[in-house]
């Protein structure tokens, strides 16, 4: 039997923990022949209810769950964690931005990064997915000392599927048909989904995503609907989408460590490494490929059409105000 990788959840009793947990365990983030050990991490109020969430894992008897630990702190949740999932955070209101939950949620993560550092596994994978998660992100690698910065991530991985799925769906596909398409920049309205490398696969036949949609669709009601998504949800349900953001946080590190698949490309937020002109440390969405296992790089020296090019700006520019705005946390 392989060695358990041990996962660590924070807010692990919330929308998207209770989303989550269950298919960590039944094997769908690090595959079906990789036992995993969960480390439960929730607030004292809560953590109560993380008890529960457990009692109802032992009760699926998955067989690759090899262990549940919780806890009510960061620092005995995190420890040997190979994995950390930094969920736990206040969820945004009807009527606000993901930004307005700097403030409130930022300090959140420079304790957790400080605890990452100093009780998970030296080589740790951090994927942030509480908001405004490209720069509670950038909080949390501003800690690292003995951890790489570079494993801290965020997920816009989920605005990717969006993506996916609104093109599948306006042709009348499955989504597997759509492939390459990523965003660029920051998990806000303010995001540039690309899908100029995008492809539409069908009897084996490619076709480019530009040739098989009308252009005043894709620049208008698509990329609109993939930058305004969770505020839609928001407004449907009352409450920030939770199965799918907790899909894409496993679809984050299911690709990360096992791969993509016959898809060439996967969006990241990651510390940028200067990499298309965007300043060093900030946390962006990047089109990713996965070398090996836990391995990213950026793809290099794709063109960029100026239209596209003066969004990314925007977005960089967001992310510099909210660097701004927390530069005390860093
Ligand atoms: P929720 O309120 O249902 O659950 C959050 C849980 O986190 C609660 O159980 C709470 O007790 C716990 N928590 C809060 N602070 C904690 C801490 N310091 N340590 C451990 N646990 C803590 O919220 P939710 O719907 O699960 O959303 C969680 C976060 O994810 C929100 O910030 C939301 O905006 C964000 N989100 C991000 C994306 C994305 O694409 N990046 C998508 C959906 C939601
Ligand atoms: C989402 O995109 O669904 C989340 O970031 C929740 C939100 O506040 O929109």
């Amino acid at each position: 039997m392989k060695k358990p990788i041990r996962v660590a959840i924070t807010g692990a009793a919330g929308n998207i923990g209770y989303s989550l947990v269950f298919p960590i365990a039944a094997g769908e983030m690090l595959g079906k022949d990789q036992p995993v050990i969960l480390q439960l991490v929730e607030l004292p109020m809560a953590v109560q209810a993380a008890h529960g969430v457990a009692l109802e894992l032992d009760d699926c008897a998955y067989p690759l769950l090899a262990g549940i630990e919780v806890a009510d702190n960061a620092a005995a949740g995190f420890k040997d964690a190979d994995v950390v999932m930094l969920v736990g955070a206040k969820p945004r209101g009807p009527g606000q931005t993901r930004a307005d939950l700097i403030r409130e949620n930022g300090p959140i993560f420079t304790g957790q990064g400080d605890a990452i550092d100093a009780n998970a596994a030296e080589d740790v994978k951090v994927i942030v997915v509480g908001n405004p998660c490209n720069t509670n992100a950038l909080i949390a690698a501003s800690r690292a000392r003995r951890t790489n910065k570079a494993n801290y991530t965020a997920m816009t991985r989920l605005d990717q599927n969006r993506a996916t799925g609104q093109l599948a769906k306006k042709l009348g596909l499955v989504p597997s048909a759509v492939k390459d398409v990523f965003i660029w920049g920051n998990h806000s309205d303010t995001m540039v989904p690309d899908v100029s490398r995008g492809y539409i696969l069908q009897n084996g036949e490619k076709a480019p995503v530009a040739s098989a949609f009308d252009a005043g669709w894709l620049a208008g009601d698509f990329d609109k609907t993939v930058r305004t998504r969770g505020k839609a949800i928001i407004d449907a349900r009352g409450k920030s989408s939770a199965a799918s953001a907790a899909q894409a946080a496993i679809d984050h590190i299911h690709d990360w460590y096992l791969g993509t698949g016959d898809a060439s490309v996967v969006s990241m937020a990651i510390p940028s490494d200067g990499s298309y002109g965007i300043p060093e440390g900030l946390v962006y969405s990047f089109p990713c490929r996965i070398t090996a296992p836990w391995k990213y790089e950026i793809v290099q020296g794709l063109e960029i059409a100026p239209a596209t090019q003066s969004r990314m700006d925007g977005s960089t520019q967001e992310l510099l105000s909210e660097r701004e705005a927390v530069k005390d946390l860093l």
